[in-house]
């Protein structure tokens, strides 16, 4: 039996209602165009976590704003990897990084987004839930890199353990996490708990703020090593690197 987080159908569905209430309202372009329909416009090449985090890699005519990558990752840890992406919802950020890395690996929670991932990804990109710890372990250290892109703001302390778990699982030694936490709950972000705190099972989509010890200490918990902490107060986020060592 692995020892893998499981998440509850009532979260999952919760999730999935999220999903249908967002597409319902937003632009849906940057969700349903087909990665082969997209243009390369940019490359990563020498580039560091903040100018990753700013880049744009693909365009399309349909696009409304432009899709900037939001991954706090330098080049070196994406380009020709292997890169697994936590909460890759509908798969945006597999049909952009899919023109660079090697190969990608989208696990989240939400059926329907993954329904909708798989439509139209690029051949490299793979999408499993999270649930679906057979498919998982075929996983099992096989990546450089793992992701979150506005994803670990809504994680608290213990679901954080139970994915960075996941992380350390999925990476071979020496590969690297990059998480996006908020940086602090003064409520300005929308609902913004204390990362201890209870998961909100009502609003699934909740932010939860880190801070430097809390970070120290999940890492800690999960077997991983910190390699840095970037405060971004703008963007309300402490952004991080954990590496599992060899
Ligand atoms: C704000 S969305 C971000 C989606 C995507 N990364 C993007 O940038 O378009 C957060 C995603 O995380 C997923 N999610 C939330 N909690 C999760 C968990 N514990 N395990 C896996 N996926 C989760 C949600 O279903 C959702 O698709």
């Amino acid at each position: 039996m692995l020892d893998l987080v499981t998440i509850p159908q009532e979260v999952a569905s919760r999730w999935d209602r999220e999903w249908g209430a967002y597409l319902l309202t937003e632009d849906v372009n940057p969700f349903v165009v087909e990665a082969d329909c997209l243009e390369h416009v940019g490359a990563l090449d020498g580039l560091d976590e903040r100018q990753v985090f700013d880049a744009v890699l693909a365009s399309h005519p349909s696009y409304t704003f432009a899709v900037q990558l939001r991954i706090w990752a330098s080049a070196d840890r994406i380009v020709g990897r292997h890169v697994v992406e936590l909460g890759c919802g509908p798969g945006l950020l597999g049909k952009h990084l899919g023109f660079v890395v090697d190969r990608y690996l989208g696990i989240d929670v939400s059926r329907v987004a993954l329904a909708m991932a798989r439509g139209g990804a690029h051949p490299n990109c793979r999408f499993v839930h999270i649930n679906d710890h057979d498919l998982l372990a075929g996983h099992a250290g096989l990546y450089d890199t793992v992701v979150g892109r506005e994803f670990f703001i809504h994680q608290n302390y213990e679901s954080a353990k139970g994915l960075l778990r996941l992380a350390r699982f999925l990476l071979k030694p020496g590969g690297t996490v990059h998480c996006d936490f908020f940086a602090r709950g003064d409520g300005e972000a929308g609902t913004v708990y204390d990362a201890r705190a209870e998961h909100d099972a009502e609003q699934v989509s909740s932010g939860y703020a880190f801070s430097e010890q809390d970070v120290l200490d999940v890492a800690r918990d999960v077997g991983l090593s910190v390699v840095s902490q970037t405060e971004d107060c703008r963007a309300w986020r402490r952004f991080v690197v954990l590496r599992f060592d060899d």
